[in-house]
């Protein structure tokens, strides 16, 4: 199982999602912002307190990765959700993905909450080997990717369907010292 994690970031701060974001999670449902939120998020507002509560910490329990919910330091406003996931702890690697509230993209959130979070991983969790992958037609996800230091790797084609058909996937990695 991953450590308890908390992260600070110069204006952001990085935790597992609570109780205590009801009120924001409802709101970037309102504004059908749903890719600012965890796979698996209900569909249904009422089912979010006990998805808050209890299903939302499943994956981390279950040893498999953890969501964690990105909040501005200044305001406490959610501002999107990043998740490990695919934990395989015999290699020591684990998958990441990310999703920022559309009225807050462009602003860096993405990259600094990835570069957080990735330098965490490879240094306190066992973990030597984060990977990302992105559809190629996602520039804004390949130049966060970039940004935050990870390497492209190569294609996987036609791995991934979307509403719009078949589509390539770029496969990122970063890996900690040897
Ligand atoms: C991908 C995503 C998380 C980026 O979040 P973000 O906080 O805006 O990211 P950042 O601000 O750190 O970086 C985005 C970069 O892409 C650039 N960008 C934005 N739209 C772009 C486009 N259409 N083409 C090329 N670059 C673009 C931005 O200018 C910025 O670069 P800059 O810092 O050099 O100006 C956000 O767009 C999102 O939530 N998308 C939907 C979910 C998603 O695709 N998640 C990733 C799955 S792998």
């Amino acid at each position: 199982m991953l450590p308890d994690v908390r992260i600070e970031t110069k204006r952001l701060i990085l935790r597992p999602f609570g109780v205590q974001d009801l009120g924001e999670v409802l709101a970037v449902m309102e504004a059908g912002d749903r890719e600012a939120l965890p796979p698996g998020a209900p569909a249904d507002a009422d089912e979010v307190g006990g998805w808050l509560e209890d299903a939302v910490h499943r994956l981390h329990r279950d040893g498999g990765g953890i969501h964690l919910a990105i909040s501005e330091k200044e305001t406490g406003a959610h501002v999107g959700g990043i998740s490990l996931f695919r934990t395989d702890w015999e290699v020591g690697a684990t998958e990441v993905g990310y999703g920022v509230r559309r009225e807050r993209r462009s602003f860096g959130y993405a990259t600094e909450a990835l570069q957080a979070l990735t330098e965490w991983v490879l240094t306190r969790s066992g973990i030597q080997r984060v990977e990302l992958r992105a559809n190629t037609d996602n520039l804004p996800s390949a130049w966060v990717a970039q940004k935050a230091g990870y390497t492209r790797e190569g294609t996987l084609r036609r791995a991934l369907r979307e509403e719009d058909g078949l589509h390539d996937l770029a496969i990122y990695s970063r890996l900690s010292a040897l």
